[in-house]
């Protein structure tokens, strides 16, 4: 029977009956923290005179316009590896689309560095792919100060990719647990704000510098139940496009990939504590997009010449019209 079914999840994940799900509580999304980042604001620039000289005063009255040049990517920057492309920092590889990234990355030329929690998933990983492996924890300050220091012996930092994140429950917002939205920004939203900031240092003196982050369609839509979820990724989103005002005049690109249901092997067994028959029910009866579809698109997105930003890409599968409206032609 052909219908269109209603009430799913921005990435197609059913609404819950009762947000307090049954089965397994997998402690998954990492712990509190603060964002103590003080940027200094470029934002007064644009009235004082200062940085972004694209952008006139609007008191000033126009100038002719001048040829413009290709902003120029950092030219002091070391060589990429032996491997081509440089090096990406994939987070968030030990599953799903970091996984499927990772490989494709690597396929496409990068020499990866594949972080997570999962050590022994990422020595695997780092062993078909020819990379490294190092242990991650996106919410702990320590942990991203440590992988730092393990990448720089690298010849370069080129990429770095976020996929460090997930969903946890579905909770309408008036019975939200705070401590789930709390872990929900700190590991989709602190954590690229944490590894950003960590690996910048290295992506300045790249060639190319990229920061590629995983956002979701729940970046740009709401759903009920999307709770903790969609705020994060809405804050993801907002955080991705704020950071690509600040560096564009250093060369760095930063992009988002935006997917929509995504059937990865952890991703809807998380959001649901480990609820398998839920986590099923999710991508019962269409046909979700991949992984590898997503990667596929991380590829493009990483290869385009230094001179091309793509800002943000949506990857949804066909059959899915929005966050919450698929079409299950095999229910
Ligand atoms: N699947 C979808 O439908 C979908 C749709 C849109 C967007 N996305 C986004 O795509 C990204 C990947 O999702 P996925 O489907 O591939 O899910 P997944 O298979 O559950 O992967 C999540 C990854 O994040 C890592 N991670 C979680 N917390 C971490 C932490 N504190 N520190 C370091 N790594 C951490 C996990 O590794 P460890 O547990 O080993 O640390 C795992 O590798 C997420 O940001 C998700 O929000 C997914």
């Amino acid at each position: 029977m052909q219908h269109e079914q209603h009430d799913e999840g921005d990435d197609g994940h059913d609404r819950a009956e009762d947000g307090r799900a049954h089965g397994v509580h997998r402690e998954r999304l990492g712990h509190p923290d603060e964002l103590s980042t003080t940027h200094p604001s470029r934002v007064g620039d644009l009235w004082q005179g200062g940085g972004m000289p694209d952008v006139p005063r609007p008191d000033q009255p126009q100038q002719p316009a001048q040829p413009q040049q290709p902003a120029q990517p950092q030219q002091a920057g070391l060589a990429p590896d032996a491997a081509g492309r440089g090096t990406a920092v994939v987070t968030g590889a030990s599953s799903g689309i970091g996984a499927a990234s990772a490989r494709a990355l690597a396929a496409a030329g990068f020499h990866v560095v594949c972080a997570a929690r999962r050590v022994d998933r990422l020595h695997a990983l780092a062993a078909e792919v020819g990379g490294r492996a190092v242990e991650l924890d996106v919410t702990d300050d320590a942990s991203v100060a440590a992988l730092a220091e393990a990448v720089a012996d690298q010849p370069s930092v080129d990429l770095v990719l976020h996929c460090a994140g997930g969903a946890l429950g579905m909770e309408p917002v008036v019975e939200a647990d705070v401590d789930r939205w709390r872990r929900m920004y700190d590991t989709n939203v602190l954590g690229v704000v944490r590894v950003t900031q960590a690996l910048l240092p290295r992506l300045r003196e790249s060639r190319a510098g990229q920061v590629v982050v995983m956002g979701s369609i729940a970046g740009s839509e709401v759903y009920p139940g999307g709770g903790g979820y969609v705020a994060a990724k809405h804050a993801v989103r907002a955080t991705t496009e704020t950071l690509r005002w600040e560096l564009h005049t250093e060369g760095i690109r930063v992009s988002e990939v935006a997917p929509g249901m995504v059937q990865t092997d952890e991703f809807a067994l998380v959001r649901f504590d480990g609820d398998a028959e839920r986590a099923a029910a999710v991508y019962a009866g269409t046909t979700p997009v991949t992984a590898e579809d997503v990667a596929e698109v991380v590829v493009f997105v990483a290869t385009r010449p230094a001179h091309v930003d793509i800002d943000r890409v949506v990857v949804k599968p066909v059959l899915q019209a929005n966050g919450h409206t698929v079409h299950r032609p095999g229910a």
